[in-house]
């Protein structure tokens, strides 16, 4: 079923001048870029995204890392979005993502990991329209 999925290129992929090849990736697989956006969030809105994490002990360097420069956000869509994504894009941990993934060729630790990809089909809904109003998505 076709349906979709929201990503992020992070600070560290954007600052190292890598956003143009990770979005080539990404379309090359067949994903179609539905909303995209590029901004800077604030403490408040990095914050807001990962209220999820809010208890785990990386959360402050997390909202830290996140507003430490201008991302990409984009909403994609694909059949089986989500899972075809996180398999695209490997672990969370660079050094345990598998060879090619977009985590491997362009992350270097688990805090600057190079790019977010929702974990579900409701997270990806939340995350899609935590960022873009229906008027700014085609
Ligand atoms: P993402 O949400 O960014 O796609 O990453 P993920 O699902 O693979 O990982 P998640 O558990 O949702 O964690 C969100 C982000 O927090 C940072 N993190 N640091 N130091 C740590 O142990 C740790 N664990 C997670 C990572 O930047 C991760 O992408
Ligand atoms: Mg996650």
């Amino acid at each position: 079923m076709t349906n979709r999925t929201f990503t992020m290129i992070k600070p560290d992929a954007v600052a190292n001048g890598h956003a143009g090849k990770i979005l080539d990736h990404i379309i090359s697989a067949g994903f179609k870029v539905k909303a995209m956006k590029y901004i800077h969030l604030t403490s408040d809105q990095a914050g807001a995204f990962y209220e999820v994490h809010k208890e785990r002990p990386f959360y402050a360097d997390l909202v830290s890392f996140m507003t430490s420069g201008p991302i990409y956000a984009a909403i994609l869509e694909k059949d089986n979005a989500v899972a075809d994504f996180r398999t695209l894009i490997g672990a969370t941990d660079p050094q345990k993502a598998d060879a090619g993934t977009i985590r491997n060729l362009y992350a270097k630790s688990i805090d600057a990991n190079a790019i977010h990809g929702s974990d579900s089909d409701e997270n990806a809904a939340i995350e899609g329209s935590f960022f873009f109003a229906q008027t700014e998505v085609f």
